[in-house]
């Protein structure tokens, strides 16, 4: 598969685990420096550590995706010393489950903050970025949540509905400035961070739900991700891309 430039950056948030290392070390191995973010800074080392060892280029930057001057410092840090933001992924995310009526207001703005908020601020300093160069590409990460929410998942689902959303209304405004903006969908991933959330009685549930009958991996997103992000996918924009075993066509 042909990288979104051999020359450029990628920066993935919340790289330091999950779906996000994988794509961290995938985007590495398609021939891209990959700015490793993360809110963990030992994470983030690990992680870009282990793609330098392996012969990719990487570096880990310690980054709350919240702060926004914070997120506009880093993009332009890594215009300056790499000359191109080729790539932004914009994986992070805070999960809380809970019965409707638990939820705080607290949950429901660290949710935001992370799920949506960030997403806005990591975009608009791509987009600034994106557009002086003449293009770029963005993958949000989107959840079949936001369409099939399960008991539990109500501040998540809005959440990745917004998402969602978001993804498909900006690739209409930004299309005309050559960035393409798209979502990929996973499905159930037992990350460390779901493996939270979810017990070995939602894995079966899951499961089920699922036609190919099996969990995925990171590396599974993480493939549909560096699509999403080649010159393979060159004229695809707005597209939510499913990488799910199949649960949104159940
Ligand atoms: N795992 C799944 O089954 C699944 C399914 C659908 C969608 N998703 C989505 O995929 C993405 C990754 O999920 P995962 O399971 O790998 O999650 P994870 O919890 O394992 O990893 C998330 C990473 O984000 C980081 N992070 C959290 N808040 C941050 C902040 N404010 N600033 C910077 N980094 C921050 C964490 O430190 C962590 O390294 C999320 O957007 C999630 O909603 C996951």
């Amino acid at each position: 598969m042909s990288p979104a430039s051999s020359a450029g950056a990628a920066l993935v948030t919340g790289a330091g685990r999950g779906i996000g290392r994988a794509t961290a070390e995938r985007l590495a191995r398609d021939g891209l420096r990959v700015v490793v973010a993360d809110r963990d800074e030992e994470s983030a080392a690990r992680v870009s550590e282990g793609i330098t060892s392996g012969g990719g280029c990487a570096e880990a930057l310690c980054l709350d995706v919240t702060d926004r001057d914070a997120v506009r410092g880093a993009v332009q840090d890594v215009v300056t010393r790499h000359g191109r933001l080729a790539v932004v992924v914009n994986n992070a995310m805070w999960i809380r489950y809970k019965p409707f009526l638990d939820f705080t207001e607290d949950d429901i703005d660290g949710m935001l903050a992370v799920g949506l908020k960030a997403v806005f601020w990591t975009m608009q300093a791509a987009i600034a970025a994106m557009s002086e160069q003449g293009g770029g590409v963005i993958v949000n990460v989107s959840s079949p949540a936001a369409w099939r929410g399960m008991p539990g998942t109500a501040v998540y689902s809005a959440v990745k509905g917004a998402v969602t959303s978001l993804t498909r209304q900006a690739s209409r405004e930004l299309g005309p400035l050559g960035i393409r903006v798209n979502a990929v969908v996973p499905g159930a991933i037992p990350t460390e961070g779901a493996r939270q959330i979810v017990d070995e009685a939602g894995y079966d549930l899951r499961r089920q739900m699922t036609p190919l009958a099996r969990l995925g991996s990171p590396e599974e997103i993480a493939a549909g991700i560096a699509w999403l992000a080649s010159e393979d996918a060159s004229y695809v924009t707005g597209h939510l891309l499913a990488v799910d075993g199949g649960i949104l066509a159940s």
